[in-house]
């Protein structure tokens, strides 16, 4: 079928340059793709999931600059010349993040799809200073989302890393 005379088939795509985990991640494309996009399809890092795509359950939770974004809602353009960390950076020197440790002791997944979101905002949340109370964590993780009911573990292992940080120790 003939392409309407008023119908571009042109595909533009820009050069965005990413820094990923401490490793420059230059990426030919479009500049509407989402920062989740440009992680999974084409930097071919799937620890950040895509859940909802559209802010509604932190599956894609990753780290800009040290602070807590959705991947989904963000643009990868936005993000050129910033620190973006995703789960696949958390760890360092073959050793897990105190977070990561913390959620397999206290068992805090069952199917595991929302795990990167929830570590990836846990971490945060505790540098926030949001995790002193359950009720703070409850209300400062309720951005992450989890269809398997672990809250109870992973508010729990949150806790259990605040307080070796010096947070509060009170529910
Ligand atoms: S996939 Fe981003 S918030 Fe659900
Ligand atoms: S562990 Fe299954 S969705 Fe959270």
């Amino acid at each position: 079928m003939a392409t309407p005379a008023n119908v571009t088939t042109d595909v533009r795509t820009t050069t965005v340059r990413l820094t990923v985990n401490g490793d420059e991640l230059p990426l030919e494309i479009e500049p509407r793709v989402t920062l989740l996009d440009a992680l999974r399809e084409y930097g071919h890092l799937y620890g950040a999931k895509k859940g909802c795509d559209q802010g509604q359950c932190g599956a894609c939770t990753v780290h800009v600059d040290g602070r807590r974004v959705l991947a989904c809602l963000t643009l990868a353009a936005q993000v050129e010349g910033q620190e973006v960390t995703t789960i696949e950076g958390l760890a360092a020197d073959g050793e897990m993040h105190p977070v990561q440790d913390a959620f397999v002791r206290h068992d805090a997944f069952q199917c595991g799809y929302c795990t990167p979101g929830q570590i990836m905002s846990a971490v945060a949340c505790i540098a926030e200073g949001h995790a002193t109370t359950d009720a703070d964590v409850r209300e400062y993780m309720s951005g992450n989302l989890c269809r398997c009911g672990a809250y109870s573990n992973i508010r729990a292992a949150v806790r259990d890393v605040a307080a070796g940080t010096g947070q509060g120790t009170t529910s």
